[in-house]
């Protein structure tokens, strides 16, 4: 394995340049979540290039591919394509020109890092002991995320995907650096819109109103009482409202106002009870103010579990590959990732890959560290080549 391992190392470093180039033409380019047509032409067309055994576009916006040598297992590597609706303020040279829109999840690089990782795995194929199923999919950033929608559609079969493993860019953590946490890591996540319907007045005859605006802030406030009251301590839950709209003028009492929020578990039961909770609380003080309402969720991502054995062997290939000091234990958090969906139906792990120092995910001024992309294309192969040398 050590051979393998300097000769990943090298192919990495050889396609750097290409890589890098690769992730500044997406950054530039971003697109919003199921609309990535752009992206993934652009995939499509560079795998295409590359001859590998198979390449496929999926669903509307995915692409998957296919590099086999031998019959045996076969192992998914995934990466997310999607961007964000956020006005970039980075100042780089290859900053979005599509106003509205940027790379702040860093999805542009594990779209790079993916590809990198096939441009390796070719380079290799006669020494696979199996198969590598690239996975390029839309939709991370949106329900009901574009992972479940490639599962629907046979994305682990065809070869059948034995193991699955993904990565996520992580600020704040030294460039390449790679992180590992077992179990559940990440949570449920579903959509909450509730509205309230009350009676409009004359802001100055309260009583001839049933007033949405003070019943609307005793469901804010009662919705808390669910996760400091109703649940374990122990169990963690968030409930999260974001928005609240209602109401034109200082002197009316409008007839409705909409509340949207979501709500964070870490496993299936809390998730369901909590929702019939959500509902109870609602029902409960709309009924006392004598208002109605209306409560829809959009269900979102289950929490996202890490297979032990497969994180640990993951944890010690990255050892292996970059030395125990560029390895991190990554902490569990409340954050949501659909990659959650494949390990449902798959066993594997989504680790996290450091970024360097700078702003966090999710805003107008996040700037990857670049050097992270060759490590973790370099990485990804070399994880791919183990676990399928591997009797697991
Ligand atoms: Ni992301």
């Amino acid at each position: 394995m050590a051979d393998i391992k300097s000769k990943i190392k090298k192919l990495a470093e050889k396609y750097s340049k290409e890589i890098i180039d690769l992730r500044r033409k997406i950054h530039r380019n971003p697109e919003l979540s199921f609309e990535e047509y752009e992206t993934s032409k652009l995939v499509y067309e560079k795998l295409s290039k590359l001859k590998i055994d198979r390449v496929q576009r999926v669903s509307q916006t995915g692409v998957v591919g296919l590099i086999k040598n031998k019959n045996g297992k076969c192992v998914g590597l995934r990466a997310d394509m999607d961007a964000l609706p956020i006005h970039e303020k980075t100042g780089l040279p290859f900053a979005s020109k599509n106003h509205g829109v940027m790379h702040a999840c860093g999805h542009d690089a594990h779209t790079s890092m993916l590809y990198g990782a096939a441009l390796i795995l070719n380079e290799i194929k006669a020494e696979l002991n199996g198969s590598v199923k690239l996975i390029f999919q839309p939709a991370e950033e949106k329900n009901p995320g574009g992972a479940s929608i490639l599962i629907k559609q046979g994305v682990l079969e065809n070869p059948k995907v034995n193991a699955i493993f993904g990565q996520h860019v992580m600020v704040d953590k030294p460039a390449g650096s790679l992180g590992f946490c077992e179990g559940v890591t990440f949570a449920s996540q579903d959509e909450l819109y509730i509205t309230i319907y009350g009676r409009q007045s004359h802001g100055a005859k309260p009583h001839k109103s049933i007033d949405p605006i003070v019943t609307a802030s005793g469901v804010v406030m009662a919705l808390q009482t669910i996760v400091s009251r109703n649940t374990s301590p122990y169990d963690p839950i968030v409930i999260t409202i974001g928005a609240i709209h209602g109401g034109t003028a200082t002197n009316i009492i409008p007839s409705e106002v909409k509340l949207m929020g979501t709500i964070r578990t870490l496993n299936e039961n809390l998730r369901k009870k909590s929702l019939k909770l959500i509902e109870r609380t609602i029902k409960g003080i709309t009924q006392a103010a004598g208002a109605k309402y209306k409560f829809e969720i959009s269900p979102g991502y289950p929490e996202l579990n890490n297979d032990s054995k497969l994180t640990d062997f993951a944890r010690k290939a990255a050892v292996d590959f970059s030395g125990s000091k560029n390895v991190f234990k990554s902490e569990r958090i409340m954050g949501a990732e659909d990659f959650a969906f494949y390990l449902k139906k798959k066993p594997g792990t989504f680790y996290r890959i450091g970024a360097g120092r700078t702003s966090d995910i999710h805003t107008q001024t996040i700037n990857i560290d670049e050097k992270t992309l060759p490590v973790g294309a370099g990485f990804m192969a070399y994880l791919a080549v183990k676990y399928l040398n591997s009797n697991q």
